[in-house]
């Protein structure tokens, strides 16, 4: 059976971005994979995480992702920072990727903003631990959203050099899954920028804890243009909002583009919001309250990420203590 990995930061509420481009394709890979769920932790404090949020969120975001569907039973859902192997592969990896590939990552520039010189060194390298969470299990299969495709390039690049340099064939080569119609989410303000947990405005996301309420009135108030639904794919060329509802609309609907404007092609947004709303509360709103129960026992939230956390060290720890037998430590 393939091994499954994949991460999400505490960083905040998940949106519908990170439900739609990850959590929710997630949930039917268990039925046929091992799977590894990580709350990556480390990886938030990349940027300023207050502490105590930072603690909070990070319960918070593991009962949402079992309020997904995601079972920590069969598979294993765990805290990133409980499995120690995670950083000491990655300074490995800091050792191995080149400042020239980690030069090109977008995501990088795009956080750091115009302020570079301001940023935190682990955010430069967070592609290098990226890398050290999926190869510490030997995982070949890596679900996300499209925004992380540079970086899974980038852990390629990674595994194919420690390979070569250390004269072993040991770390695999990692398949990126972007899956689905809604694999890159929008903000609902901006059409041309993507939706995301940290943006200042709270209209411009769905979060994964909004009331029905929210929802109907964040997606009346959603960015739209003049021009009715065109009956076609071809017809959203050139309008990044009216594309982005019709691909949300699609993922919540299991069709896709064709399908949703084959049904809505030629009305007016008005109608069209008012349907995509109700589509949007109905997935939503069992998920908002399934996570209030869960954290109503928070020690069990808390049990279950350190519970996964032992699981996921047995399978990181013998592969994390084999490179660094071929990278030439003395064995403990
Ligand atoms: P994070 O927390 O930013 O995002 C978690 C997942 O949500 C996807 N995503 C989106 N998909 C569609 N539209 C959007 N607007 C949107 N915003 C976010 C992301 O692509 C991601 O799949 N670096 C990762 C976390 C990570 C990881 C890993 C992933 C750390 N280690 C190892 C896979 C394997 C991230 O961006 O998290």
């Amino acid at each position: 059976m393939q091994r499954i990995f994949s991460g999400i930061q505490p960083s905040g509420i998940p949106t519908l971005g990170n439900y739609l481009g990850a959590i929710r394709n997630w949930v039917p890979l268990q039925a046929d994979h091992d799977c590894i769920y990580c709350v990556v932790d480390l990886h938030a404090i990349t940027q300023w995480q207050e502490p105590s949020l930072l603690a909070r969120q990070t319960r918070e975001l593991a009962a949402s992702l079992m309020a997904c569907g995601i079972d920590p039973v069969r598979q294993i859902l765990f805290l990133q920072s409980l499995v120690p192997e995670h950083a000491e592969l990655a300074w490995i990896f800091n050792c191995v990727a080149r400042l020239g590939w980690l030069n090109r990552m977008t995501q990088f520039k795009d956080k750091a903003g115009k302020d570079r010189e301001n940023a935190s060194a682990g955010l430069y390298v967070y592609p290098n631990l990226m890398a050290a969470d999926i190869l510490a299990y030997h995982a070949t299969r890596v679900p996300v959203g499209d925004d992380q495709r540079q970086h899974l390039e980038l852990a390629n690049d990674i595994a194919q050099k420690f390979n070569h340099d250390f004269g072993a064939d040991f770390f695999p080569a990692i398949e990126p899954l972007i899956l689905g119609p809604a694999a890159r989410v929008m903000s609902l303000r901006d059409g041309t920028k993507k939706m995301s947990k940290s943006d200042t405005s709270d209209q411009s996301r769905i979060n994964l804890n909004d009331s029905a309420d929210a929802i109907a009135q964040k997606i009346r108030r959603a960015r739209t243009d003049p021009e009715p639904l065109p009956g076609e794919p071809a017809g959203l060329e050139g309008r990044p909002e009216a594309r982005n509802l019709v691909g949300i609309y699609a993922a919540l609907a299991d069709t896709d583009e064709a399908g949703v404007l084959g049904r809505h092609g030629g009305k007016g947004f008005a109608a069209f919001k008012e349907d995509l709303a109700g589509l949007l509360i109905a997935t939503i709103g069992p998920i908002a309250a399934e996570t209030a129960r869960l954290l109503a026992d928070p020690a069990h939230v808390d049990g279950v990420l350190r519970g996964g956390a032992e699981r996921a060290k047995r399978i990181a720890g013998p592969i994390v203590a084999e490179a660094k037998r071929l990278v030439g430590f003395l064995a403990a």
